[in-house]
């Protein structure tokens, strides 16, 4: 797995600092509020284990399991893979997403929280946020890292459903996937 990232762009423990400013932030902001965080499957798993625990609040916690990519790129639509969403209506919601890309998932998500979940407040937070030109008017309200125009693995990021064990998130080497491109 190793040899198929060709730089690491943060270690583990670079992360983990990053999640206690992003949690300290959500506890004194969330501080008066009753709220449900909803978090972006599968990317998302490891990010939501580890910043969820930061949080010094009570919350509710749901999963929305979604599919947007094939490889690496955006098919330009989100699927949802489950129908039961926990109820939200009157509740703040905080997404969690791994990454904003094309902006796509988080615009899509959020608007079937406010027009048909009739969530009170939608904010989100974002492990790393792509430095690219948007297709949907969204940006996200905590971000973690920002990063240039990359295809990132690792830390719950995965392509083509692999790498994403990997503790630190790195570029993936473009001979992986222009290999698969070509076979
Ligand atoms: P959009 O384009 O909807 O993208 O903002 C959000 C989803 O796309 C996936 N994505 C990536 N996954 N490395 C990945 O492993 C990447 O560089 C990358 N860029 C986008 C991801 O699933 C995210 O939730």
């Amino acid at each position: 797995m190793n040899e198929d990232v060709a730089k690491i762009l943060y270690h583990e423990s670079t992360i983990l600092s990053r999640l206690d400013e992003l949690a300290h932030q959500i506890t004194e902001d969330y501080s008066d509020k009753e709220f449900t965080v909803i978090s972006i499957l599968n990317g998302s798993f490891i990010f939501m284990a580890d910043l969820l625990r930061r949080i010094q609040l009570p919350l509710q916690v749901d999963c929305w399991s979604v599919s947007s990519y094939h490889g690496t790129k955006s098919s330009g639509s989100i699927n949802f893979r489950q129908h039961e969403v926990a109820d939200v209506s009157n509740r703040h919601v905080l997404l969690l997403d791994d990454i904003l890309d094309s902006g796509l998932t988080l615009s899509t998500i959020k608007s079937k929280l406010i027009n048909e979940k009739n969530a009170k407040s939608v904010k989100s937070c974002v492990l790393l946020c792509k430095n690219v030109e948007r297709k949907a008017e969204v940006e996200a309200d905590y971000v973690g890292f920002r990063i240039s125009n990359e295809f990132v693995v690792g830390y719950g990021l995965d392509y083509n459903e692999q790498y994403r064990n990997l503790s630190y998130i790195g570029v993936l080497k473009e001979k992986v996937y222009k290999k698969q491109l070509l076979s």
